[in-house]
């Protein structure tokens, strides 16, 4: 695992944007893992930023989320579907039928999550798998206790998780469950890159890197990834030890 630490938010978020950028240009047909949440939100300002203002180019890019709300339409304005769309897809030059997310709303949820792992995998997988946290350890929606082997598959929300996102749907109930890849499938992605900022990450990032491989600690689980990057503002590392920040 390697760990970057930038000493301020800016500077974590654009490093982030320049690892995926490079990633984009490094090859034709690019698959991409993305996430959503707050942290992302200028990920993808800065990426939009880069295509206006680089050109560069997502059009021969594929792109697979990691989850989706269970029971909201991709029109819903709560949905990832809704959130990705505004946020980047229609900012850039990417082919909106090479986008894909979890359908939510499927009759047949557990089809749905077949197909989902399916089409990663004929797809060829994923080149760079971009992650958040969530402050029980999550990564997608995987949450406190999932296996490492565990592999797209509707999730019951954490009490934590809906305490955490809540405030995003206002009056609106939030959905309790969710799709999401399963901790296999993210660590079957050829990289892995997890961006965390500000001091509520502080401690399960300190777990996630120090602390043992645990199916508690779902984010754990990227300890075993060979090209895993954890990229941290200050305030994220301010739990780590002293080892652990030379990493
Ligand atoms: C969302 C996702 C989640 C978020 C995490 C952090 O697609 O996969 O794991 O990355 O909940 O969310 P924020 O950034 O809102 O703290």
């Amino acid at each position: 695992m390697e760990v970057v630490i930038q000493p301020s938010t800016a500077a974590a978020v654009e490093l982030v944007a320049e690892i995926i950028a490079r990633e984009v240009q490094a090859r034709p047909r690019p698959v991409l893992g993305l996430a959503t949440g707050r942290t992302m939100e200028s990920v993808y300002t800065r990426l939009v930023q880069m295509h206006r203002a680089e050109r560069l180019d997502f059009s021969g890019c594929q792109t697979f989320n990691l989850d989706e709300y269970v029971g909201l339409q991709g029109t819903d304005k709560h949905s990832y579907r809704h959130y990705m769309n505004r946020l980047f897809f229609n900012q850039v030059n990417i082919d909106l039928r090479n986008t894909h997310l979890p359908h939510g709303d499927a009759r047949e949820l557990a089809a749905e999550c077949e197909r989902y792992e399916r089409l990663i995998h004929e797809t060829g997988g994923i080149d760079l798998q971009l992650l958040g946290i969530g402050q029980s350890g999550h990564i997608g929606f995987n949450e406190p206790p999932s296996e490492a082997n565990s592999r797209t598959r509707v999730v019951t929300l954490a009490p934590e998780t809906i305490r955490q996102n809540a405030p995003l749907f206002g009056a609106d109930k939030m959905p309790s469950h969710a799709i999401t890849m399963g901790v296999g499938t993210i660590l079957a992605s050829k990289k892995c890159l997890l961006l965390a900022t500000g001091k509520s990450k502080a401690g399960i990032i300190q777990r996630t890197i120090e602390g043992p491989v645990t199916t508690n600690v779902p984010a754990s689980a990227l300890q075993s990834h060979p090209h895993c990057t954890i990229v941290l503002d200050e305030a994220a590392a301010s739990a780590l030890s002293a080892e652990a920040r030379k990493r």
